[in-house]
């Protein structure tokens, strides 16, 4: 019997590499990056609660343990903070510890999104519940949580968050072909391609990475076969449950409109900076003057370019290894 009663539970995948950010991640979950001053996965649990959803559970990989001492106390810095009477900062180390019912289960082999979300088989049980990727944020001020449980009690489907990007950008995403409904902003999905070319692409509404999903959508995993990168994709159990409404509810997507941001990609992760941090009332108002001078010099200079890594890493540590001694 699927349980079609409110959704409480989110789950989290966080057991990517996060090559695209190495050395950076090298020993620290790419989750972990700041966000201006935040944890990138703070804003993602943050989102989750705000929406209703106090149990989160994190579907980590190696290196969890930045993850689990972020949401956890930090007795030492605490006692220490509460010595000084700096009780600003007390309270936004004490903030990640009380925000949400953690829980934590390990990927093992990282198989690919489909076989994370697999992994909160037992946690979840019968019920339906929301995925939300780390990568994605989604500004506090936009709602698309919320509005996708909304769609999810009406509609007792699953409900993917779409957003209409360039053509160029789809090959970046899962791809929806879509049929409209009497909603402006829900549209019934008919089919899904994982990071479709172009050419291929049955439209430009790619899926960002919030997910609510019926529990049907394990029965399906466990049957899914290794695809694009010979990874289990969730979006070909999405493309299943699309074709089969009968049994699955069948799959409706929230088209967003809203302030996104991607820190999955290192420029795209320092537009996020700046982007949210002009925003902010302690950063703002001095950081947009800046950037509008700064911004305006680019225009005059001819840009010195600097090389990302030196063409040959053991030359300049041999010299300082000789000059040391
Ligand atoms: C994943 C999903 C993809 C989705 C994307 C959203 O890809 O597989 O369908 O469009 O997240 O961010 P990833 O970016 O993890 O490769």
């Amino acid at each position: 019997m699927v349980n079609h009663d409110r959704v409480t539970k989110a789950v989290i995948p966080a057991a990517g590499l996060g090559t695209r950010f190495l050395p950076a991640t090298k020993a620290m979950p790419k989750e972990m990056l700041p966000v201006v001053d935040k944890p990138a996965i703070q804003y993602v649990v943050e989102e989750a609660v705000d929406a209703g959803l106090h149990d989160v559970l994190m579907v980590t990989g190696r290196n969890k343990n930045a993850l689990e001492n972020h949401f956890d106390r930090n007795a030492e810095l605490e006692d220490a903070l509460t010595k000084k009477g700096d009780t600003a900062r007390l309270q936004k180390v004490n903030y990640s510890s009380v925000l949400a019912d953690m829980h934590y289960v390990r990927q093992g082999d990282p198989m690919g999104l489909g076989h994370a979300v697999l992994r909160a088989q037992m946690h979840v049980g019968r019920e339906p519940f929301a995925v939300l990727l780390g990568d994605d944020i989604i500004d506090a001020r936009d709602d698309l949580l919320k509005r996708m449980l909304t769609v999810q009690a009406q509609r007792h489907t699953s409900v993917v968050a779409l957003l209409e990007v360039p053509p160029e950008s789809i090959h970046l995403y899962g791809a929806a072909a879509v049929e409209p409904t009497d909603e402006d902003d829900v549209v019934r999905i008919t089919g899904l391609v994982e990071k479709p070319d172009a050419e291929h692409a049955p439209s430009n509404y790619a899926v960002i990475g919030r997910y609510i999903l019926r529990p049907e959508v394990f029965d399906v995993l466990e049957r899914t076969k290794p695809g694009r990168g010979g990874e289990i994709q969730l979006t070909d159990a999405l493309q299943s449950m699309a074709e089969a409404p009968d049994w699955t509810g069948g799959v409706y997507g929230v088209v967003f409109r809203g302030r996104r941001y991607d820190t999955g990609d290192r420029l795209d992760y320092i537009k996020a900076i700046v982007q949210l941090a002009v925003d902010r009332e302690d950063l703002g108002p001095e950081l947009r003057p800046w950037l509008r001078e700064f911004a305006a010099e680019l225009d005059d200079k001819p840009g010195e370019i600097v090389e990302e890594m030196p063409a040959d890493p053991t030359g300049p540590i041999s010299t300082i290894r000789v000059e040391d001694h």
